[in-house]
């Protein structure tokens, strides 16, 4: 049963499991080749005459210097070093301040936070594990609903005495673990206030307050809601659903709803030895299902598809969350297709369309759009409650001349039809990554968030890493093999039609060291510390700028620095320069950065603390437990674990961000 462990080599069972959801776990289920890439090379030298780049310099000879003389940047913060310890730091002259850590209350009724001794009962109510996406649905200037995932759970950092529970074949977890970490999963809502000196607080027992499970009742809609494939024995009518996981990036509507993407869904699931005669095995095998990461598939039969063959088809949706209405029930909108979604992040159309751009992450995997069928309307938010439940889903097609394609994902077309397996629109939905295979959608170096910039029509697609494309895996879109680094490709929408079928794109930056051999490409005021790798989370502050956050670069990884937030030109002669403005403590990825509408806060979530895995830095080197964590951030108690947190920046003295 459980060949996860038997399957990991000693250098990934010392990885920690966020690095090893990319080592191991996370492998590519895509059997798709990409074009060879001298052809697409060729194709391409001959139209634009260089190798995608829109970027004002090559590789850089040499760092920029550090202090900027006559500076292009849109940024004017200085900028902080790289480096790797076991805390957090910002540019001088912000504050960075915890608002929430796991653990901490949301709902009105939470006990004191005791993680010695914590329950799923006291989880429910409490702020979860490994915050992610944060959005903010604002109730005036100076109130608001935080609204945020929480993605998985490390449990050798949440129990006192349990390490990685696929090592220990997940002899030392019970069903009260379990239940902890489902409780910890999901997302919450909060109000939070803005008081002195611009600094936002959590208002304790809010009505609003909420937490979002594992186990919390949603509804299934849209074109597949109700099919015999989403049928289970608990829910005959294919339309009711307990909980959303591994919740990772995600979005706001423009008519004020929380999307949460539900990323890596599969590895949840029990049954292995039920695969091959399995009536979804196909199915199941693209999104790597059952993946056996955790033990909920021992204590929770809905979580083996040997008992529950349908429930898996129930997960990798995007959910919509009414933050503003506490009782309403989550809803998982079908027509968005069904993947390994990182986010969803949506933008109105010149038509008032709304569209909505998705990542699917996993290497060679794909990033989606979706074109509302109504516009949105800003006087009648009836009228806006359903709107992601029809419209069209299609799959981009990057190719060598630097064009985009978006390919519908629409039951009839093309080969998407009864003789290739799929019988209606819920089968292509259910199976969007088998249908869009048959599309000849452009296989990624996995996509991760895709960030539309109001202020210019351009969108940004994260590409975050691909160490397994080979050389003869190549396209132009993804040029380099073994990309250990990720890249940022830039997406034109003509005349700013984000419906538009046919866009174009670019090479914004491709990441890693500037000045070593692996083909990074960056703007020319990148400095040493500018530079970084795994581009994962981007927001776009109200200037119109563009900021990254990071997950990979790690100590004893590819980049010897702690992940965190940078700046990015996109703009002018400083395009593709990089600055760091916010640094993690060790062992954590940052997720969910988002603005203020006033461009004076900016939300951050320091993922996984202390997840530090190898590492080549003594002080850290050792595998990390809740009883020696590499650091013991934000709290720093003795007995006190690291603790996923929701961190605002504010400028001292007020006043814009960067
Ligand atoms: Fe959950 Fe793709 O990061
Ligand atoms: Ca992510
Ligand atoms: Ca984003």
């Amino acid at each position: 049963m459980h060949e996860r462990r038997s399957t990991l080599s000693e250098d990934q069972r010392r990885l920690s499991r966020d690095r090893r959801l990319e080592a191991h776990d996370d492998r590519p289920t895509n059997p798709s080749r990409a074009p060879h890439f001298d052809a697409v090379l060729s194709r391409r030298q001959a139209l634009k005459g260089l190798l995608a780049t829109g970027v004002a310099a090559a590789a850089l000879p040499a760092f920029a210097p550090t202090v900027r003389a006559a500076s292009a940047s849109g940024f004017t913060f200085e900028e902080i070093k790289a480096g790797v310890d076991a805390t957090h730091h910002v540019a001088a002259g912000y504050d960075a301040d915890v608002l929430i850590r796991w653990g901490d209350p949301v709902e009105a009724d939470a006990p004191a936070f005791d993680p010695q001794n914590q329950t799923a009962a006291a989880q429910a109510k409490q702020f979860g594990y490994n915050n992610d996406y944060i959005g903010l649905a604002p109730l005036d200037d100076d109130r608001a609903l935080l609204c945020v995932n929480h993605e998985y759970t490390n449990e050798e950092l949440m129990f006192p005495g349990v390490g990685d529970q696929e090592d220990a074949g997940f002899a030392e977890m019970t069903a009260e673990l379990v239940a902890i970490e489902q409780a910890a999963h999901g997302g919450s809502v909060l109000e939070i206030r803005r008081g002195a000196a611009g600094k936002w607080f959590v208002v304790q027992g809010s009505p609003y307050n909420r937490r979002i499970t594992a186990n919390t009742p949603m509804r299934l809609a849209g074109p597949a809601a109700g099919h015999a494939r989403l049928k289970t024995n608990a829910d005959p009518t294919g339309r009711a659903v307990l909980g959303t996981i591994n919740n990772c990036a995600g979005g706001m509507t423009p008519w004020g709803t929380y999307l949460m993407a539900e990323e890596n869904f599969h590895g949840y699931f029990w049954g292995r030895e039920a695969l091959d005669a399995h009536p979804e095995a196909a199915s199941l095998k693209r999104y790597g299902a059952p993946g056996e990461w955790y033990a909920w598939g021992k204590f929770d039969e809905r979580f083996d598809i040997a008992r529950e063959p349908n429930e898996p088809n129930r997960f990798g949706w995007v959910v919509e969350v009414d933050p503003k209405d506490p009782t309403s029930t989550p809803v998982k909108r079908t027509a968005l297709g069904r993947f390994k979604h990182e986010g969803a992040e949506t933008i109105v159309n010149a038509d008032g369309r709304v569209v909505l751009y998705m990542g699917d992450d996993q290497r060679f995997d794909y990033v989606y759009r979706f074109v509302t069928e109504k516009p949105y309307d800003p006087s009648n938010p009836a009228a806006n409650r359903d709107l992601l439940d029809s419209g069209e889903l299609s799959v981009a097609r990057f190719d060598a001349d630097g064009s985009v394609e978006w390919m519908p994902l629409v039951h009839g077309q093309g080969p998407l039809t009864a003789e290739n397996g799929f019988e209606s629109q819920a089968d292509v939905l259910i199976d969007a990554r088998l249908a869009a295979d048959l599309l000849g959608a452009t296989p990624m170096d996995r996509p991760e968030d895709v960030q539309p910039n109001p202020a210019t029509g351009k969108v940004y697609v994260m590409l975050t890493n691909n160490s397994k494309r080979t050389a003869d895996q190549l396209n132009a879109a993804n040029p380099r093999p073994e990309n250990g680094h990720g890249h940022i490709i830039e997406i034109s929408a003509p005349y700013g039609d984000h419906a538009a079928a046919t866009m174009t794109w670019d090479m914004l930056v491709m990441c890693g060291e500037p000045t070593g051999d692996v083909g990074a490409k960056w703007g020319p005021e990148t400095t040493e510390n500018g530079w970084f790798t795994d581009p994962d989370n981007a927001a776009v502050d109200p200037s119109g700028r563009l900021w990254i956050s990071t997950d990979g670069n790690r100590p004893g990884s590819h980049s010897d620095r702690c992940d965190g937030l940078w700046a990015l030109d996109t703009e002018g002669p400083a395009r593709g320069s990089g600055r760091h403005f916010f640094r993690c403590p060790v062992g954590a990825e940052l997720c969910g950065p988002l603005f203020t509408d006033d461009g004076e806060t900016l939300f951050v979530a320091v993922q996984h603390p202390a997840d530090a895995g190898v590492s080549k830095w003594a002080e850290f080197g050792r595998a990390s437990s809740f009883d020696d964590p590499a650091t013991r951030w934000p709290d720093f108690q003795d007995g006190m674990p690291p603790r996923p947190s929701v961190v605002m920046i504010t400028k001292q003295g007020g006043g814009r961000i960067g």
